[in-house]
């Protein structure tokens, strides 16, 4: 089958398909154009702030770097990344392998309320069975195990994780039920620590620095562990439209600017493009300084743009984001020195000072974003004691702290002074969002 006319469909009721619109390649293969139906022009929304409600061809932008490919706007986050891509050449094996081929044999279970179909009149996935269930993680991890190896699997075997769908994302994962809920499980890939279980360490770590988390569970394997993360992208049986931060900040940028994927840019479009409401949008803004603080000092510097995400709050009305819980937090172990994701007037340093040099576009005033530093940094001052009682061996913390508690991020932490910052707590000065720094 060649996938050359795809749809677009909206499963924010899963019961309820809505037609978004078609599908293209385009730009010699390397992007997936969209272009909305009648229906959604008329009761629809843009999916996201680069793809209005107008009857045009929405391209993709025009100058992408030799092997990059991207679908146009929010659509990009529909398709998977490297370790669906993997699933879908191994398991699916199509013939021609376009983003056309990776879009559709993604499958029902995507991240966010997308669906891709063949036809413009009903919805119909790629066929995937019932979701694996926890029982079934022993047998997942060994399938999985052989994907990575790029061992041949049996047609069983392909059925059972051809039913875990194809979230993004480079490491081994699939989708499980446990307890009538959907959650991600990540196994490990040959680390030469427990990464799955440090992974769980960190995110309740997170969560006692004030960072809102996905709720993450350890579960048991035979030789090794798996973590699953609850998806923040399902409501009880009702998809939440979502978009990664590098969609929301292209979506942001100019045409011809380059984007600037980076904490500032995105608590600017936070506190412009959030939920006003009691505030949301500003504490919004506010723990995202907070997230990057952390990330910092964990070590964490795989923080990229498809590792924050957001979630679109009243789509149908208004479209406001709201940041969607924390995932894929955990040190990298590598002790790069830089984050992905740009964190101020130092671009992508790993620095406390680099943090606080652009904290107006988070809407912090100096003694505010100082204070948080502190905040966090006293919850990061206790990693090794919780990370050794959610298990993690002595041996992985030693070699975590050779990062954590190395010179470079141990300076950080002991040599920041916040009274340094606080006169600035009693000077009050309103901030813009609209305001480049
Ligand atoms: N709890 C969740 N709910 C919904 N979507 C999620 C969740 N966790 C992850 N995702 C989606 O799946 C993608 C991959 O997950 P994750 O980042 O945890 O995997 P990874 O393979 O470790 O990623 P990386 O390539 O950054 O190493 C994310 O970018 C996000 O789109
Ligand atoms: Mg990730």
């Amino acid at each position: 089958m060649r996938l050359d006319d795809l749809h677009l469909w909206y499963l924010g009721d899963p019961t309820a398909p809505r037609y978004v619109g078609a599908l293209k390649l385009v730009a010699a293969g390397k992007g997936v154009s969209l272009h909305y139906g009648k229906t959604w022009l008329d009761a629809g929304f843009a999916l996201s702030e680069d793809l209005p409600r107008i009857d045009v061809e929405h391209m993709p932008p025009g100058r992408l770097a030799a092997d990059a490919q991207r679908a146009v706007g929010a659509v990009d986050d529909a398709r998977p990344d490297r370790w669906g891509e993997k699933v879908i050449r191994l398991v699916d094996k199509p013939k021609r392998l376009s983003l056309m081929e990776y879009l559709y044999y993604a499958g029902d279970d995507r991240f966010g309320a997308l669906g891709v179909s063949t036809s413009s009149s009903t919805y119909s996935p790629r066929a995937g069975g019932p979701l694996p269930r926890l029982a079934d993680a022993q047998q997942l991890s060994d399938v999985v195990a052989k994907i990575e190896a790029a061992e041949p699997i049996s047609t069983m075997e392909a059925q059972i994780v051809r039913a875990g769908g194809s979230l993004g994302g480079a490491k081994p994962k699939t989708l499980i039920d446990i307890g009538g809920e959907q959650w991600v499980i990540k196994f490990s890939s040959g680390e030469p620590v427990d990464t799955p279980l440090i992974e769980h360490a960190t995110m309740t770590l997170a969560a006692r620095a004030g960072i809102t988390v996905a709720k993450t569970q350890v579960i048991r394997l035979t030789g090794s562990s798996a973590v699953a993360v609850l998806r923040f992208d399902r409501d009880q049986g009702r998809r939440i439209h979502s978009i990664s931060a590098a969609t929301a900040i292209r979506a942001a940028t100019a045409s011809g600017d380059e984007p600037q994927m980076g904490y500032p840019e995105l608590a600017r479009i936070l506190r412009r493009v959030g939920i006003a409401r009691d505030d949301i949008n500003q504490r919004d803004a506010r723990e995202l300084f907070r997230r990057m603080v952390f990330n910092i000092l964990v070590d964490n510097t795989d923080d990229h743009e498809k590792n924050h995400s957001l979630l679109v709050v009243s789509p149908f009305e208004n479209g406001r984001l709201k940041l969607a819980p924390a995932y894929d937090v955990l040190p990298t172990n590598s002790g790069q020195g830089v984050q992905e994701f740009l964190c101020g007037a130092h671009g992508r340093d790993s620095t406390l000072d680099n943090a606080m040099s652009q904290c107006d576009a988070f809407g912090l005033q100096p003694g505010e974003a100082a204070a948080e530093i502190a905040g966090v940094s006293d919850v990061i001052n206790t990693w090794q004691e919780h990370f050794a009682q959610a298990g993690v061996t002595q041996r992985d913390i030693e070699s975590l702290a050779e990062r954590i508690d190395g010179k470079e991020l141990l300076a950080q932490r002991t040599d920041f002074d916040p009274t340094r910052f606080q006169s600035t707590l009693t000077k009050k000065k309103r901030t813009s969002p609209f305001r480049r720094t």
